[in-house]
């Protein structure tokens, strides 16, 4: 059996399943359609349903959708608009056209005439924005509890998955590369995503999420995507958070450099080291939580090593100090989505884990299974925001905390597909160790 035929069937195995236990008889996955601006009659990019890609890797078919009943083979109707304004949707012959009924259309009504009655019994799982989608007299719209069904079962990847997954690494460390020497060669930060983008000949919309390429003290914003046009003076460090799509399936790294050997450069390599002495910990059976926490623990040291906060390990962590450094949470789940679903989610049936206040960003609740696949990006930075908290605190050492003020800070970003009893595969090492 190929990877695509075993992921199909793992697919058709888990929406079975799912209807089963919800009581549809039928799904209907649409693949959406660009939104326009309001006012205007400029769509903005067009980012296909996950669920839809998750049968079949078409991610520029907008107006497609699928057709599923248990025990009948998947149709998919995919949309070729046939008029003069928009270049024809090229669809290669590719191996999953073997597993699904293809049905062209051009027209929505083609696919509601061909569906007849058999819509009315359909869960219909999409947005429904727009006309004459929004009319299809469905059984049901998006239910939850289906939805949630799919979206646990979802977190284990078929090899399928996790093979296109290592492309998308693939193609990110490469396009990393290119912005590495763009930095050391002074460019500027939208010259650097330029190089980016280049390098895997990409366009901007192409990439799963807006890149965070970040010099200096930009470092320090979590989610920085302005792309300064000038070059600073001095570029002291680079943080560069920027992935790459293969197939649909998600890459999501994060690389920090420094210009010139000594603190900063130090303090990156500390921070490699607990990131890899936290993989080493990642089993199955372990909760990703008491990841986290350890996660913590490794930087709460860090802090302390480096003089930054006074105090043990244990106590930096436990009065919430590393909290002020490393706000966000450890990772996520990754596949599809570069936050793929599901991290909250107890079982099947829908209900969640009760998330702890005292890390209110952490994505991913659940147990560590065999077949997962999540990122691990701890990150140290000086949030002025966040120390404010802290002024006056004797145990903050304000002027170590200055030194690095000017550097921003420091993320690094792995993406792991968790294997037996510790052999977990580092999609993201791997594609940037093929490349050297
Ligand atoms: N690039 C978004 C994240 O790391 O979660
Ligand atoms: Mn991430
Ligand atoms: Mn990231």
């Amino acid at each position: 059996m190929s990877a695509y035929a075993d992921h199909i069937a793992t697919v058709r195995a888990r929406f079975d399943a799912a209807l089963a236990a919800t009581g549809y008889e039928s799904v209907l996955i649409y693949a959406g359609q660009p939104r326009v601006a309001f006012l205007d009659d400029n769509p903005a990019p067009y980012k296909v349903n996950p669920l839809f890609k998750y049968w079949v890797p078409v991610i520029e078919s907008p107006k497609s959708a699928i057709f599923y009943q248990p025990g009948e083979k998947p149709v998919v109707f995919l949309f070729q608009p046939r008029d003069f304004w928009h270049a024809e949707v090229k669809v290669p012959e590719e191996e999953w056209q073997q597993y699904v009924e293809l049905v062209v259309i051009d027209e929505q009504d083609k696919m509601t005439a061909w569906l007849g009655d058999k819509i009315k019994s359909a869960a219909f799982i999409g947005e429904d924005f727009a006309e004459p989608v929004a009319s299809w007299p469905v059984k049901a719209r998006n239910p939850a509890n289906l939805i949630d069904h799919l979206h646990f079962h979802r977190a284990i990847k078929t090899a399928w998955e996790v093979d296109n997954m290592r492309h998308a690494n693939r193609l990110a460390a490469k396009a990393h590369l290119a912005a590495r020497d763009a930095f050391v060669a002074g460019a500027s930060e939208l010259e650097i995503h330029h190089a980016y983008l280049a390098a895997i000949n990409f366009r901007e919309s192409q990439v799963p999420y807006n890149s965070i390429v970040a010099l200096n003290e930009h470092g320090a914003v979590l989610h920085y995507d302005v792309y300064e046009t000038q070059a600073p003076a001095q570029s002291r460090s680079f943080l560069i958070d920027a992935g790459a799509l293969y197939r649909g399936y998600c890459a999501d790294i994060t690389r920090t450099y420094a210009r010139e050997s000594g603190f900063f450069a130090e303090l990156i390599e500390s921070m490699d080291e607990a990131q890899q002495a936290l993989l080493a910990e990642i089993k199955p059976g372990i909760n990703y939580y008491e990841l986290h926490v350890s996660q913590h623990l490794k930087i709460a040291k860090i802090l302390a090593d480096y003089g930054f906060v006074n105090g043990t390990a244990e106590s930096i962590y436990e009065q919430g100090y590393t909290s002020a450094f490393f706000p966000h949470g450890l990772g996520h789940f990754i596949g599809l989505q570069v936050h793929d679903v599901g991290g909250f989610l107890a079982n099947d049936r829908g209900d969640t884990i009760a998330r702890d206040p005292r890390h209110p960003f952490l994505r991913l609740l659940r147990d560590v299974e065999i077949g997962q696949a999540f990122t691990i990006e701890p990150g140290l930075y000086v949030v002025d925001q966040l120390l404010e908290a802290h002024q006056g605190n004797a145990d903050f050492n304000w002027d170590r905390i200055a030194q690095l003020r000017p550097y921003g800070g420091i993320r690094i970003e792995d993406s792991i597909v968790v294997g037996e009893n510790g052999h977990n595969e580092n999609l993201t090492r791997d594609a940037f160790a093929s490349l050297a």
